[in-house]
């Protein structure tokens, strides 16, 4: 119990300052957006009003930071859904260059399938936009170095990619957490997205009419599409990148179509290795016959991640519209010290015991956002309730809700760029490292082999890869 009440104490006075710093650092407090909003809005057009656009805009519906002018989409029904979501009425365009020609678009968000982000994001760029441009950046890797080589000839322009993790706080307070040692030397992180697609389909994954004629199919088509590492592992082998701090060595993977043999010929299930400097690894997996999360007791399915050091452990997932985003933390036996080693041999030596290692106090503790930080401004009334609710959280009683949807942050932080010139969060290098993985680890599954990531320089470039190494 004093070993426990120590190790918490220490914990949690550095876990505290993580928590600071990450609430000084979240973007855009709602109050000052309001201020600003009636006469510095960014006004904004989108291409691409599917899914996950309409999605955005729904979000977009409520941030004064910026105003929809025009949307653009190939498929009517899909621009009307979008027209009807925002509710500004946009212009309305089935040209995207007839969109890219408005003069008072400042900032386009690009939410098409992957094979056309790079061509949409480039004559973007060149018409002077700045672009929020979802995930992936690009498909291919000439359009790697291509969009690297336009993006350094236009510094000032924003390019923003969808990796909306970057902008959730806990994922930010786990950053702090590995960045200040709470959780020892981070050497290996596993993630996985599992679904089951055979008794739960998901829409944007079933085989419409029409086959690979059909763009509403395009996930399941390698000409189109990433697959499950594009659209999945991508968000996840970022939080790897950012939280190792580093961008993989190398990449093996073994990727096969097995189940959901209906004329697709993306992988259904992947598993991936990621060598990064130090010894540091990624284990991914992605199936699609089952949705089981072996963590947090299992309350939660599909996807999240585990980030594992030597002083403690971490779960995490992402929250959405409906999910809260949860971060649970758990500690590894703290290190012997050579009395307590020979006091435990003298006993095993008398009692004649075996020996087992202590686990400790290892039962998760749930990771607290800045909202239940003190700030020495609360009444007496506001500090109970913090007290009440901080006290309801350890014992796991309340589960601690992410205080804002990230993709709200993401959106308001790439207004807040266009503004004041900012660097993202998700930038053009976070995007772009987030690409080549993706990229790479589908030629290694393809191709059986280890993929070094400095591959990426020679290839899309006219010269062969390089041959295989190690
Ligand atoms: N960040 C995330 O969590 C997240 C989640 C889902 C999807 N996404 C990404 O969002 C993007 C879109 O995915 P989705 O699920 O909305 O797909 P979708 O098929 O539902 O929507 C894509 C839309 O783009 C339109 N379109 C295609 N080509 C066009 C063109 N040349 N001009 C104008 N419109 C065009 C289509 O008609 C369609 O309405 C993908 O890159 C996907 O990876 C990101």
């Amino acid at each position: 119990m004093a070993q426990d009440q120590e190790v918490s104490r220490r914990d949690f006075v550095k876990t505290a300052a993580a928590v600071t710093a990450v609430a000084a650092a979240v973007e855009g407090a709602p109050a000052i957006q309001k201020v600003r909003a009636a006469n510095d809005q960014v006004q904004y057009g989108m291409i691409g009003t599917g899914s996950r656009g309409s999605y955005l805009l729904k979000h977009l519906k409520s941030i004064d930071a910026g105003r929809c002018v025009a949307l653009c989409d190939i498929n009517p029904v899909n621009l009307k859904r979008g027209v009807d979501t925002i509710g500004t009425n946009p212009k309305t365009f089935a040209d995207y260059r007839e969109l890219l020609a408005m003069k008072d678009v400042d900032a386009v968000f690009v939410i098409t399938p992957l094979f056309v982000h790079f061509p949409l994001t480039r004559d973007a760029l060149l018409a002077g936009k700045n672009v929020f441009c979802e995930k992936c950046l690009v498909f291919k890797p000439e359009e790697v170095h291509a969009l690297n080589a336009l993006c350094a000839e236009r510094p000032k322009q924003i390019l923003q990619t969808g990796l909306q993790r970057r902008y959730s706080q806990f994922y930010q307070l786990v950053k702090d957490m590995v960045d200040k040692g709470v959780l020892g030397n981070v050497h290996h992180i596993h993630a996985q997205w599992h679904r089951n697609m055979i008794n739960k389909p998901s829409s944007l994954w079933t085989m419409k009419p029409g086959g690979e004629k059909n763009i509403a199919n395009w996930r399941v088509f390698r000409s189109m599409s990433g697959g499950l590492t594009a659209e999945l592992t991508s968000h996840q082998v970022d939080v790897a990148d950012w939280m190792f701090g580093a961008s993989p060595e190398f990449v093996m993977g073994l990727g096969s179509l097995d189940m959901l043999k209906d004329g697709r010929d993306v992988f259904d299930n992947i598993q991936l290795i990621y060598k990064y400097p130090n010894g540091q690894k990624l284990t991914y997996s992605s199936i699609s016959t089952n949705s089981f999360l072996p963590y947090f007791n299992g309350t939660r399915p599909e996807m999240g991640e585990i980030i594992m050091g030597t002083d403690g452990t971490i779960e995490i997932t992402v929250g959405d519209d409906v999910h809260p985003a949860i971060a649970w933390w758990y500690r590894e036996p703290p290190k012997e010290t050579d009395a307590q080693k020979k006091a435990a041999e003298k006993k095993a030596f008398v009692a004649g015991a075996t020996m087992v290692a202590s686990g400790g106090a290892n039962g998760p503790i749930p990771l607290m956002t800045s909202d239940l930080n003190f700030t020495g401004k609360e009444n007496f009334f506001e500090k109970e309730v913090k007290f009440a609710k901080r006290w309801l959280t350890t014992k796991g009683v309340m589960v601690q809700e992410e205080p804002r949807n990230p993709v709200d942050t993401e959106l308001e932080g790439f207004f807040n760029s266009c503004k004041t010139g900012q660097k993202p969060r998700a930038d053009i290098q976070v995007g772009m490292n987030d690409a080549v993985a993706v990229i790479l680890s589908n030629m290694a599954m393809d191709e059986g082999r280890k993929v070094y990531f400095n591959e990426i320089d020679k290839l899309g470039k006219g010269a062969p890869a390089p041959a295989k190494k190690g």
